[in-house]
């Protein structure tokens, strides 16, 4: 899916930024240019990064528990 259609950026680029290490919305546009025309994206990115910073959260205490039950 195209996230931001100005920059021709799909949601797929943004989670290989973001799988990467980039860490911020900052970054993503920094490396992309999202937002860097009209900015209807940015909410979208916004969620994208969100959504990956949600299941780099839950990864984490899934392998938490994993060690801590070892
Ligand atoms: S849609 Fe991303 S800057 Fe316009």
């Amino acid at each position: 899916m195209i996230v931001c259609v100005c920059h021709n950026v799909s949601d797929r680029a943004i989670r290989a930024a973001m799988d990467a290490g980039a860490t911020s919305l900052s970054e993503i546009r920094a490396q992309l240019n999202v937002g860097a025309c009209c900015g209807k994206c940015l909410p979208s990115a916004k969620a994208l990064v969100s959504e990956h910073h949600e299941e780099g959260a839950i990864r984490f205490t899934a392998l938490r528990r994993e060690l801590v039950a070892a």
